[in-house]
């Protein structure tokens, strides 16, 4: 058959072969059982160094069973991995296309099965079947994780640490790799799909799933424990601001209030914490831009998913392996300019682009967003000038605080919370300046006094702060939304 070594399915013992340019499956050692501490560290060739040894296997605490694997399966999916292996032709099996590879690899494992005489349940034999497919053909492990929706992010700590987000809280997963050469293979494979390399000599790598999921590598030896992979899934269904409401993220009216933000043109910073919901805001956020209104956005990893039939989508790009052709944000953004915006999106604001957005924000371009890490919008702003500081700009702080005021008008603040739940915890305004101070106000914030229920969920509420006409009232009332703006805040304030 097809992708069948032409010596047959005797499994023989030799593990010579070398890998096929295109289906890359590592080879495994011959006696893998009886070498683990060899094992643990095959990959590094690095210089000898003092290492504290790795932490075992994690067992504490809850883990989330993917799959029912027991140690036993593991073992027995090895050895017929190694025997698989010894015999399917890879190169001839790289001609065939995903679904006849997979038809191929199933014949043959079911082979083996009967070969070796393994006794297994039907339900068993079917996931081995699966697992082997994926592990061959596609990203092993991952396969189960990547398919679930409800998995906000992926996280391999080496091979046997495979932790995910669900509903903002970080659990463990029985999910494991074969051992640390499987994980930097399936590495290997995300990453090259975007033409990209990690090994030794380039550990550090950003990438892309073909279905947008963000990808980055670090590999030994700057990962002590086995490679470090970790995934922002990419959520098909994005979600809108009606389901932030129905998750208790903002209030009803704080909704309505962000709307009117969105539509009236109000220069916008959403700041937050890692995985805290700031660009899941920014893409609610942007529903509310007029159709007939050209937007530019510039991200580093393309995220946003605006609906606006008139959008341009810019992408920064990293340097190649020669180092050389590296587009950042900054240019983007600089770029962006000479192409006669309305609005600029910037996906994330960490450096001297910040400058840059500021000026356009300033310079006519009304109703620009972005986002930026920080934990409060006080130190969001805090942020915004370091940045400008540390791009080289030789600004007093003075004048640099006054361009702040005269383009951000509002700052809305993520927060994922500790009980895993995503709240919007501030919408905010900056007012101006006295003397060398940023004066702000609070529309919004979520009052977390409550404490917390049984369960350890927060009892918290979002208030309106009582202000009856926002500093951008007027700018409501020029778009003809200054009586639902009263309503919104009416309502939030009874
Ligand atoms: N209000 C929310 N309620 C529930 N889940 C949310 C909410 N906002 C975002 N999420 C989910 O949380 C995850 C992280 O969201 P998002 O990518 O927007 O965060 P981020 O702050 O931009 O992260 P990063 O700092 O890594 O860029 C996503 O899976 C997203 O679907
Ligand atoms: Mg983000």
């Amino acid at each position: 058959m097809f992708g069948r070594k032409s010596s047959a399915a005797e499994a023989p013992q030799s593990a010579t072969q070398a890998a096929p340019p295109k289906v890359e499956v590592e080879k495994p050692k011959p006696k893998p059982k009886s070498q683990p501490k060899q094992k643990a560290n095959e990959e590094a060739k690095a210089p000898p160094r003092v290492t504290v040894a790795s932490p075992k296997p994690a067992t504490e605490g809850a883990v989330v069973e993917v799959g029912n694997r027991s140690d036993n399966y593991f073992q027995t999916k090895t050895t017929i991995f190694n025997a698989l292996i010894d015999t399917i032709d890879l190169s001839q099996l790289a001609q065939l296309d995903t679904e006849a590879a997979g038809e191929e690899i199933r014949d043959i494992v079911n082979e083996i099965i009967s070969i070796k005489n393994v006794q297994m349940s039907i339900s068993e034999q079917e996931a081995l079947l699966q697992d082997i497919c994926n592990d061959v053909l596609g990203y092993g492990p991952l396969e189960p994780l990547l398919a679930r929706d409800d998995i906000a992010d992926i996280m391999v700590n080496g091979a046997s640490r495979v932790f995910i987000e669900v509903g903002g809280k970080i659990q463990l997963t029985n999910v494991r790799f074969r051992d640390n050469a499987q994980l930097m293979n399936i590495c290997q494979r995300i990453v090259s799909q975007v033409g990209r390399r990690v090994d030794e000599a380039s550990p550090i790598c950003d990438a892309r799933l073909l279905d947008g999921s963000r990808v980055n590598v670090i590999a030994p030896p700057l990962s002590i424990d086995g490679a470090a992979l970790t995934i922002r899934k990419f959520k098909k269904d994005k979600l809108r601001i009606a389901d932030l409401v129905n998750f208790g993220s903002i209030s009803e009216e704080g909704a309505r209030v962000l709307e009117i933000i969105g539509a009236c043109r109000i220069n916008t910073l959403i700041s937050g914490g890692t995985g805290s919901g700031k660009t899941t805001l920014l893409n609610c956020m942007t529903a509310f831009i007029e159709h007939d209104e050209r937007v530019i956005t510039c991200e580093d990893a393309a995220e946003l998913q605006l609906q606006q039939p008139h959008v341009v989508r810019l992408e920064t790009r990293p340097p190649n392996l020669e180092g050389q052709g590296e587009v950042n944000m900054r240019e983007l953004v600089k770029n962006c300019l000479r192409m006669r915006p309305e609005r600029i999106i910037v996906g994330e604001v960490r450096g001297p682009e910040a400058f840059d957005l500021l000026q356009a924000m300033n310079t006519g371009h009304d109703g620009s967003m972005g986002t930026l890490h920080a934990n409060s919008p006080r130190e969001a702003l805090q942020r915004l000038e370091s940045m400008i500081t540390m791009g080289g700009y030789n600004l007093p702080s003075k004048t640099i605080r006054e361009m702040i005021v005269g383009s951000i008008d509002i700052i809305i603040q993520a927060a994922r919370l500790r009980d895993g739940s995503r709240r919007i915890t501030h919408i905010t305004e900056v007012l101006g300046t006295e003397g060398e101070t940023i004066i702000t106000q609070d529309l919004f914030v979520f009052d977390m006094s409550g404490g917390e229920d049984e369960d350890g969920n927060i009892l918290g509420a979002h208030q309106s702060t009582g202000i009856a006409r926002p500093a951008f009232w007027d700018r409501a009332k020029y778009y003809g939304k200054d009586a639902e703006l009263a309503d919104a805040l009416d309502a939030a304030a009874a």
